[in-house]
């Protein structure tokens, strides 16, 4: 709370004798009745692709996952996560209602940035080799695998894919930091298979989920009232439980029951007003005019990158650090959302680690009015994207409302939430949560949790492998 008066009164004092920060504060704002403007048009686009295939920013993509998991799933199974710096390998053995996870393995490999950029059989031949290495490593005693069955796995693959089955999806586009040759449009699945006969691997892909899938599905695992799946990490997406008659495009499908909907939220781009910082980090990144701007404004790999932007023009017009231009400013993404949380967390009188972040990151050496500066800047970015955050869920929310009541009659519903970004950013989880008080109502609000339910996904898609068993 002092830490918030403080941050007041340093905002009067500063922002009156900075002209480009002001303008940056006010573009930036993003009062209650501009976050239901943006919360309605969420809902509107989410409505538009759930009405015909394209019909809004939000692919609104069917993902077969219309069997939750019910805790009673049995036998040993396999997960594969690929969406960020990392890759992860899981086997879970599952021992069914009253013995749940018996025994889980897991280990995580770092994807080099050469790959994420290479051709598909570079990263698909480097997942089934690493995947090689952990079946051969397994203890027999703790997994068994039933005589006669293929290893399942469950592909968390976190990217947009068009899909056409529970085991199969072409990718609609890389997002995030990937921009692998020759991909779009082809079968993720197929290209793994390839790899892992490459690799004398027999394996079997039973389900190729989403990481907002995996995550709501592993949460929903333990507890029967998670009912969204939300990632804030280094990219963004919600994924949540719908009721199939209300999902025009399903046409000839059986309409009872519910299914899953991968949002790919981060494609939203109405009505959110963007600075010319938005503007030209999107023209400089690997995917310019995909995933503007929803995700590049609330997403862990991009917070730094606009402070970085901001304060580089700042300095460009004297507005801070004095006459000189600091060379290593000018160096894109070299300011992480990790460093925006460790100034924004400084509570110190002379704000010593913006000091030596600044220095380490940028050698320069700024005075207490500089450093205050700095931390505003991050403040106004961090702010803008959490509070827009909790506008999205607020949204799912009420999509979910509509159908079921639930908040209404006062039943508890979860939000499975996980990424770094959420996890380690407690003033970013504040106004995210902040935002979605003031648009629901206390009354409401006061049933949602948010829980963080971390590297769940993996679990998820583990389950719902065994849920889409083939044997
Ligand atoms: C990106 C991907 C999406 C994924 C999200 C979180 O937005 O397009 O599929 O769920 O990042 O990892």
């Amino acid at each position: 709370c002092s830490k918030h008066t403080v941050m007041s009164a340093v905002r009067s004092e500063s922002t009156s004798t900075c002209p480009v920060l002001t303008k940056f504060q006010k573009n930036c704002a993003t009062p209650t009745t501009f976050l239901r403007v943006v919360a309605d048009a969420i809902a509107d686009d989410m409505q538009a692709g759930l009405a015909v295939h394209g019909g809004g920013d939000l692919e609104m993509i069917l993902t077969y996952v219309d069997a939750l998991p019910s805790g009673k799933e049995e036998g040993l199974f396999y997960a594969l996560d690929l969406g960020g710096t990392n890759f992860r390998v899981r086997s879970v053995q599952l021992g069914g209602e009253e013995e749940r996870v018996v025994a889980t393995k897991s280990e995580q490999l770092s994807i080099a940035q050469k790959l994420m950029i290479g051709t598909s059989e570079e990263l698909f031949g480097f997942i089934a080799s690493k995947l090689a290495d952990f079946v051969a490593k397994e203890e027999p005693g703790r997994f068994r695998l039933e005589h006669g069955r293929k290893r399942e796995i469950g592909f968390t693959f976190s990217f947009p894919v068009n899909q056409t089955s529970i085991d199969s999806g072409t990718l609609i586009k890389w997002t995030k930091g990937f921009n692998v040759s020759g991909m779009e449009g082809k079968n993720v699945v197929a290209c793994l298979n390839e790899a892992m006969e490459a690799h004398g691997l027999d394996m079997r892909v039973s389900a190729l989920v989403n990481d907002g899938v995996g995550t709501l599905a592993g949460a929903r695992y333990w507890d029967k009232d998670v009912m969204a799946g939300v990632i804030l990490g280094t990219g963004t997406n919600a994924c949540y439980v719908e009721q199939k008659h209300a999902i025009p495009k399903l046409q000839n499908q059986s309409s009872s029951g519910t299914t899953i909907i991968n949002t790919e939220w981060g494609g939203f781009s109405k009505c959110l007003p963007r600075t010319i910082f938005d503007q030209e980090m999107d023209k400089d990144s690997l995917n310019p005019g995909e995933h503007v701007l929803y995700e590049k404004m609330i997403s862990g790999m991009y917070l730094g990158e606009i402070v970085r932007r901001v304060l580089l023009h700042m300095c460009q017009t004297s507005d801070l650090f004095g006459q000189s231009v600091p060379a290593k400013l000018a160096t894109p993404l070299t300011l992480k959302s990790q460093d925006l949380c460790k100034m924004q967390e400084d509570d110190t009188d002379d704000l010593s680690s913006v000091g030596s972040i600044l220095y380490n990151i940028f050698e320069v050496k700024a005075d207490l009015k500089e450093r205050r500066r700095v931390v505003e800047v991050c403040d106004t970015v961090v702010k803008r994207g959490g509070r827009l955050a909790g506008a999205g869920i607020v949204a799912i929310l009420e999509r979910i409302e509509r159908e079921t009541k639930r908040l209404a009659s006062g039943q508890r519903t979860v939000v499975a939430m996980d990424g770094a970004l959420y996890e380690k950013y407690p003033q970013y989880r504040q106004y995210m949560q902040d935002a979605l008080v003031e648009l629901l109502g206390d009354e409401l609000a006061c049933h949602v949790q948010i829980k963080h339910t971390k590297d769940v996904s993996g679990l998820g898609a583990a389950v719902l492998a065994a849920t889409n068993s083939i044997y």
